[in-house]
């Protein structure tokens, strides 16, 4: 069978709409990316040094409808061969969610076609499966899905396909997250403290591979084995002090790759040595890494050289870099799956389809 599912996502500070195919019958499961249309609102929010929402929602408006169509021309498809709709209605930013909720029921109900919502991380994990047979993923189960974005550093154990996700797998599969800030959020706060531009991690990511890794101590938070939580916010107060110093005595910047580098194992370590904690405590026989910190290239780096001293059976999962960040293909992807499942809306309960900035997960 197959269904093709408009994408909608404006939770933060990228406007993004796709059409997915979803070709599945009783043994397969593929979903293809026939469109993807993203206007990154980064250049926008820069002078503030991160995003302000009702500059974010407002924007939403002016180009949802431009990535629509762009979505729409790109795919050569036509609003009748669409089969439903997917839009992201929680968590995030409630104005800037709004207007893709808002478009999304708009579009369900003058095309009286389904509507599914979806949840940002479901999408985020369902990243690594576009444009995969799923088959190929078949013996992989239990599967270690982290989380790594500027908003959440979440620990999943995934037992099955996506498209058999109980309706509450976000809530029953989590087994960790950040008790403080988020992986990404730390590279951005920390970027800022240096002085670059906002987002920060790809900057940091970038000025490291000039750097040495062990030039500078930063903690490694929660080392025990035992605990299965994250903590970022100490790293950042210590790069705080550490940079101050270093204006101090005038060695700043060239000491700034070394910074970078030494900040961004921090981190890496941070994450790894968590995940080795998780693969280990559950069983888990293969890991993805999904959301925009995946991005990293000395994350993705030390995780492909090391997965078999972590016990996996096979290299890790990575979305490729386009789908790592914000983008509405994964939300698609994922309604397709929550469409297969009989979650699409109709009638009243499409209409009052609300977006939540805060979900209990
Ligand atoms: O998933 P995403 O686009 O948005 C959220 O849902 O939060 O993730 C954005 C985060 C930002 O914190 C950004 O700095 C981080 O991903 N990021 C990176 C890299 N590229 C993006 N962090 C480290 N290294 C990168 N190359
Ligand atoms: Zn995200």
């Amino acid at each position: 069978m197959q269904t093709y599912v408009l994408g909608i996502e404006s939770s933060c500070d990228e406007c993004s709409a796709s059409i997915v195919l979803h070709d599945h019958d009783r043994h397969t499961s593929r979903i293809k990316v026939l469109s993807l249309a993203t206007y990154s609102q980064v250049a926008l929010h820069q002078p503030y040094g991160g995003v302000v929402p009702e500059v974010a929602s407002r924007n939403h408006l002016e180009s949802i409808h431009p990535m629509i169509d762009e979505a729409l021309r790109q795919s050569g498809k036509s609003l009748g061969d669409l089969s439903a709709l997917a839009v992201t209605n929680r968590p995030g930013l409630v104005g800037a969610l709004l207007v893709g909720v808002s478009t999304a029921k708009a579009m369900a109900y003058a095309l009286q076609k389904p509507l599914v919502p979806v949840h940002h991380l479901e999408g985020h994990i369902a990243s690594v499966f576009l444009d995969v047979d799923e088959s190929q993923v078949a013996a992989e189960f239990p599967m270690l899905v982290a989380v790594v974005s500027g908003g959440h550093t979440n620990l999943y154990v995934m037992k099955t396909f996506p498209e058999l996700w109980p309706i509450d797998f976000l809530k029953k599969s989590c087994v960790a997250r950040s008790r403080d800030d988020a992986a990404g959020e730390a590279f951005d706060k920390i970027a800022k403290i240096l002085g670059f531009p906002y987002p920060g991690g790809a900057w940091i990511d970038k000025t490291a591979r000039e750097g040495k890794e062990d030039a500078f101590k930063f903690p490694r938070a929660l080392p025990q084995k035992s605990v299965l939580e994250f903590s970022f916010s100490g790293l950042k107060t210590a790069a705080a002090l550490q940079a101050e110093q270093l204006r101090k005595t005038g060695e700043f910047d060239a000491r700034l790759p070394d910074f970078c580098a030494s900040v961004q194992e921090a981190i890496v370590d941070a994450l790894m040595s968590k995940v080795e904690v998780a693969i280990r405590q559950f069983g888990c026989q293969s890991l993805a890494i999904v959301g925009g910190v995946s991005a990293n290239s000395r994350l993705r780096e030390k995780l492909a050289a090391s997965w078999k001293s972590l016990g996996l059976h096979a290299p890790p999962l990575f979305p490729p870099l386009q789908y790592a960040t914000d983008n509405a293909a994964m939300i698609a992807a994922a309604g397709a799956y929550r469409l297969r499942q009989g979650h699409g809306l109709h009638g009243e309960a499409m209409l009052t389809l609300n977006a939540l900035a805060n979900p209990e997960l």
